[in-house]
């Protein structure tokens, strides 16, 4: 009788791990490189195709793609929670969140799922196919300098949350002081606070989100600067800027920068380490990039990636994959979503 008890407890034990284990999310430990390769070959090659004709269209889609990637990450770990639309039960997702403006290419993936999906349907989830088709659009702004295996097995989170959003992820008006507790947060340090925002060498912003950086003192905006970029903000509404004066119109910078023109290039949104050369010549678009000269620690960073072009490729492949490496909140649900914006039950 006691036997058949210890027994019967075990089993409820046994089956109570095993449900368990279906419906809450992996460890980042769990991944794996090549996931994929038995429960749908090929998988990474379709992905990739996708992105390299977006890319071929529009190079900024690539910066779409990697921001998405940090933006995923940072909030509930890589779970793809940000890719969700607002329903009638969650009226306010992560896409909603104000520090969420300018967010792009959800287009892209929900295609790249309905691929995916024709191939092998209910296997791969809609968090890997945006850390693979981030890594491949990293590898092509880059020429091939930034690059990486990308462990996979993560599931699609059933939670999306804007007051989240807008708590964890970081202000472009942030201080550096900030900015360090922000990253720390998730474990990253200074060092990867830096190298992380060498993203800005590629993409573009709202004038919303550095309106102070248009009467900032000459300490903290290099003067000609600022007044090309109050030039960009009278032209329409809230309009979108190239974060990288390199890929502005040759005229602008003509009329504002005579000295940059030569730096002028024809292919956008090269992902390199330009980022910091503009940093120190106080040429960024953002508050949080100038601060990260005022901090002894993160200068000597900035100097360091402006000095080497191959050291920040291989340590920035290096951030993004752990980037794309952050874990759900534990005991997390999740699912091989149907659709990237919806929770399955819903589609
Ligand atoms: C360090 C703190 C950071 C702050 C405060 C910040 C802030 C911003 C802001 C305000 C924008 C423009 C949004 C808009 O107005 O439309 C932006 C764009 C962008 N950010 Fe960041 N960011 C940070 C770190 C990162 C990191 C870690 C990455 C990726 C590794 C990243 C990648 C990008 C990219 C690629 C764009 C351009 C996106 C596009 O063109 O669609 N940022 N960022
Ligand atoms: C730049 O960094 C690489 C490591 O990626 C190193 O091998 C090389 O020596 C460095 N170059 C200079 C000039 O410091």
């Amino acid at each position: 009788m006691r036997l058949s008890v210890a027994i019967l407890c075990a089993l409820v034990a046994v089956q109570a791990a095993a449900l368990l284990l279906a419906g809450t999310a992996a460890a980042a430990s769990e991944l794996k490189v090549g996931y994929y390769h038995k429960k749908c070959k090929g998988v990474e090659n379709v992905i990739k195709w996708h992105v390299i004709k977006a890319l071929k269209q529009n190079r900024r889609t690539g910066a779409a793609l990697v921001r998405l990637l940090f933006h995923d990450c940072f909030v509930r770990g890589c779970d793809g929670s940000v890719l969700l639309d607002k329903s009638y039960e969650n009226p306010h997702p992560e896409k909603e969140a104000p520090v969420n403006i300018g967010l792009a290419a959800f287009d892209l993936l929900e295609e790249i799922k309905a691929a995916v999906e024709k191939r092998c349907p209910g296997v791969v989830s809609c968090s890997d196919i945006l850390i693979y088709a981030a890594r491949d659009a990293g590898s092509i702004l880059s020429n091939g300098h930034v690059h990486f295996d990308v462990p996979a097995g993560r599931l699609d989170g059933v939670v999306s949350r804007a007051d989240e959003a807008q708590a964890e992820l970081p202000d472009s008006t942030m201080t550096v002081q900030q900015l360090k507790d922000n990253f720390a947060a998730k474990g990253f340090d200074t060092e990867q606070l830096v190298i992380l925002s060498g993203a800005h060498s590629i993409g573009q912003g709202h004038c919303s989100s550095f309106t102070g950086r248009l009467s900032e003192p000459p300490q903290q905006i290099t003067p000609a600067y600022r007044d090309l970029l109050n030039y960009k903000c009278s032209q329409a509404a809230n309009p979108d800027v190239v974060n990288n004066v390199r890929d502005e119109d040759a005229s602008v910078v003509a009329r504002f920068m005579p000295g940059f023109v030569s730096r002028v290039r024809k292919i956008s949104d090269f992902l390199d380490n330009t980022y910091y050369h503009n940093n120190l010549a106080k040429i960024v678009t953002f508050h949080s990039d100038w601060q990260l000269l005022t901090d002894a620690t993160s200068l000597s960073k900035v100097h360091e990636y402006a000095d080497n072009a191959t050291l920040w490729d291989s340590d920035f492949s290096d951030s993004l994959l752990k980037l794309s490496q952050l874990p759900m909140p534990e005991g997390s649900k999740g699912e091989i979503r149907k659709k990237c914006s919806a929770i399955n039950h819903l589609y």
